[in-house]
């Protein structure tokens, strides 16, 4: 493809420890076919040669605002696709929300205004990240529109540990390219539910399911990605929540329930992905029950239904409701039987027995059944995408709600 029809990126480079990781940021852009434009500091050129940047990003390093002379590169800089300053140091912040312009990264900013998608990757020692000024900077960024991830708690260069890390670099990436992705679900309220419940046996055991959480983490993420306010209700997975979430952490299928009440009323959709236990066991015991007795019995009862919870909050006429089924075989008919019984929009039902669509797989082979009756088969699918296969319904079924 050629350099002029890829999404351009500037990729700033400021004067951190951090700036090595740029160099994976800027091949990570580059293999997904982005034309990146780095642009360093004189501090960042302290950390990281100008030759490693350009090589990996396969376009000269640029760090000179006076190298083009009167084709003043800054205004050229300024009309990229997007602009991603990873890392970014608490100099450069309060540089550029003073709207000073002294360099050619600074220049470059400011002369690319509000509105237009700019991420910022801070990172620094966690005196600087605190100090009072440093967050008046950020909140200023913040209030132009700019993106700001991270961040993190981890090892600090200094040998210590604690807030300032720079946000890792695949969800540095990752929100990047979601920034250049289309905005169709923006003014969308969506709750998600993800991940399996647990249902205590005793102080020590539950009853839980094999479900990992990766198919509602890949909704919540897609919807934010595409503009929604996303609301994930998720039981106990090994997933982080994705950048920009509302994240509400529960346990048992009654705190779904209650969670997923408290943030209905005020959403426009519903997709109901978690595996919530059906059964809860009767009794759970405050100690530890002990090894003795050959055969001892678990009575169980039945939980909270969460779609019906969701359904009975008023309002429901105007709101899409999406459910899940997971079926051994076939899952057609139950998926249909759910949408009619549980008076749902739309049932996405899977075969777990199928090992390319079951718990934890990256890939889902689902059926989209309607109450209508209608069936529609998608292929196998990585999950994401099945993510925006169901959202892109979602959408419909939302802006034809507006519409009456
Ligand atoms: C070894 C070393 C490491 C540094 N690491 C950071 C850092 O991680 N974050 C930060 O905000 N400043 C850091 N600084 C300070 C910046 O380099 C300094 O404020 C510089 O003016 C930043 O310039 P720039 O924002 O134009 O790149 C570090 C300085 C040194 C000497």
């Amino acid at each position: 493809m050629a350099a002029e029809d890829r999404p351009t990126v500037v990729l700033g480079v400021t004067g951190s420890v951090a700036a090595f990781k740029a160099a994976d940021i800027a091949a990570y852009l580059r293999r997904a076919g982005m034309r990146v434009r780095p642009v360093m500091t004189a501090a960042a050129q302290r950390f990281v040669t100008p030759l490693t940047l350009s090589a990996l990003a396969g376009e000269e390093a640029l760090v000179d605002l006076w190298s083009q002379g009167e084709r003043a590169l800054h205004l050229e800089l300024a009309r990229a696709d997007l602009w991603v300053v990873a890392p970014a140091t608490a100099d450069f912040l309060a540089r550029a929300a003073a709207g000073m312009a002294d360099d050619l990264l600074t220049a470059g900013l400011l002369a690319r205004g509000v509105g237009r998608p700019v991420l910022l990757a801070p990172a620094m020692e966690g005196e600087l990240w605190r100090h009072p000024k440093t967050q008046e900077n950020l909140a200023r960024l913040l209030g132009w529109g700019h993106t700001v991830i991270g961040p993190v708690v981890g090892p600090l260069a200094s040998g210590g540990s604690g807030m300032g890390r720079m946000a890792a670099v695949d969800d540095v990436v990752a929100l990047a390219l979601d920034l250049l992705s289309r905005r169709d679900l923006a003014g969308l309220r969506l709750v998600v539910t993800a991940g399996p419940t647990r249902e205590a046996v005793d102080a020590v055991r539950y009853v839980g399911n094999r479900s990992s959480g990766r198919m509602g983490y890949a909704l919540a993420r897609r919807a934010r990605a595409r503009g929604a306010e996303v609301t994930l209700v998720s039981g106990p997975v090994a997933l982080s929540p994705p950048f920009g979430v509302r994240h509400v952490a529960v346990e048992t299928a009654q705190e779904m329930a209650d969670a997923v009440r408290a943030a209905v009323a005020e959403a426009d959709a519903v997709v109901a992905a978690a595996a919530v236990a059906d059964y809860r066991p009767a009794a759970p015991r405050a100690d530890k029950l002990r090894r003795g007795a050959e055969r001892i019995r678990l009575e169980l009862v039945r939980t909270a239904d969460v779609l019906a919870t969701a359904a009975a909050v008023p309002g429901r006429e105007g709101r899409v409701l999406v459910g899940f089924a997971a079926e051994v075989g076939d899952p057609a008919a139950s998926a249909l039987d759910k949408c009619v019984r549980k008076g749902l929009d739309l049932c996405v039902g899977n075969d777990i027995a199928d090992p390319d669509s079951t718990f934890g797989s990256a890939t889902d082979r689902v059926v989209l059944a309607f109450p209508d009756g209608a069936l529609e088969r998608l292929p196998l699918l990585p999950k994401e995408e099945v993510a925006d296969r169901i959202l892109d319904r979602v959408r419909d079924l939302w802006q034809e709600r507006r519409r009456s």
